[in-house]
């Protein structure tokens, strides 16, 4: 398959790229290749390349920041998303959109499912979930793979922030109040590496399975780490100051992922586990120690 990776620099789609690289032609586009808020640009580079699938992981990520750019974000999250879709439908190309957790408002106490209803309480949850409907209304042959949390080496995430902290301070204060589902990006990249052969298409909630509190998250990273003399302190979430607001609870379960009988991706305390031995063998250059 020929497939097309937009924000080819970022975590998710540098993965992706050393994920499919050899067994398919892979076309990595980085935001100075192709900026997709530029709808001619957009056009002509896919009619160029014509790929058999697009996977659209460029995003503004910056949950806060949103909040005082919202046209930025609008510009790159739906309307970047808009010129993608359009463009897919051209070609014929299956889409892969990747959406996120914070399309919900965190009311439900249970995780949530494909089917429920969307309602952002954010900047930047409004703008995956209208991308969400550009790619549905653009493009024919579509997935929106809304993931969550997601962490992976080298860059910016919660994972890579509390590590750097316990290797510096002894207390560490983090919110015990905020429900999700931690998902380690190279499950993510073979997941979606199962779903470009398929043609069930539709929304996919996509993360490692289970549900914890960032403290949790936080006290799991610790104990990974060895790191006995580190103290998670438990706090709230109107403790710690915040541009955007965050839903309480974002967990997802991965409904669709069974429904179509693919392969649920494994528990989060086991991804955690396998990232941060990862993690510690190839920190021994200090490969965190620039973020
Ligand atoms: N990270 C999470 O926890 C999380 C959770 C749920 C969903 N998601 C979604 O998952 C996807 C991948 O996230 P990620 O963590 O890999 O994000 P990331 O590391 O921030 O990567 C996003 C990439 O998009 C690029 N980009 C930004 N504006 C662009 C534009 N106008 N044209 C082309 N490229 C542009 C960025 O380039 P620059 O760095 O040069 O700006 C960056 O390389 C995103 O769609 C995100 O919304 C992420």
């Amino acid at each position: 398959m020929k497939i097309l990776i937009t924000g080819a620099a970022g975590q998710l789609g540098s993965t992706l790229v050393s994920f499919l690289f050899g067994a398919h032609e892979v076309i990595p586009l980085t935001r100075a290749e192709l900026d997709i808020t530029n709808p001619n640009r957009v056009k002509e580079t896919i009619l160029m390349h014509r790929p058999d699938v697009i996977i659209h992981t460029a995003a503004y990520t910056d949950v806060d920041m949103s909040e005082k750019h919202a046209d930025t974000a609008f510009h790159i999250n739906a309307f970047g998303t808009r010129n993608i879709a359009e463009a897919a439908e051209l070609v014929g190309a299956k889409l892969v959109y990747i959406s996120s957790d914070y399309v919900f408002d965190g009311m439900k106490k249970e995780p949530y499912i494909e089917s429920d209803c969307p309602s952002p309480i954010n900047i930047y949850g409004s703008t995956k979930l209208l991308g969400e409907k550009f790619v549905e209304l653009y493009c024919s042959k579509h997935f929106v793979v809304r993931t969550a949390w997601l962490y992976g080496m080298g860059q910016r995430s919660f994972v890579n922030t509390i590590y750097k902290l316990a290797r510096s301070q002894n207390e560490i204060s983090v919110v015990t109040d905020c429900y999700g589902s931690p998902t380690y990006v190279m499950d993510l990249a073979a997941f979606i590496t199962e779903l470009l052969s398929k043609e069930n298409y539709g929304i996919y909630h996509v993360v490692n399975e289970g549900v914890c509190s960032r403290f949790e998250l936080a006290q799991a990273i610790v104990q990974e780490m060895g790191f006995d003399h580190v103290q998670v302190r438990p706090i709230l979430s109107h403790q710690f100051e915040q541009s955007a607001l965050r839903p309480a609870n974002s967990a997802l379960a991965c409904a669709a992922i069974r429904m179509n009988g693919l392969t649920p991706l494994r528990d989060w305390r086991s991804a955690l586990q396998a990232y941060m031995g990862n993690l510690k063998q190839s920190d021994e250059g200090g490969l965190f120690s620039g973020h």
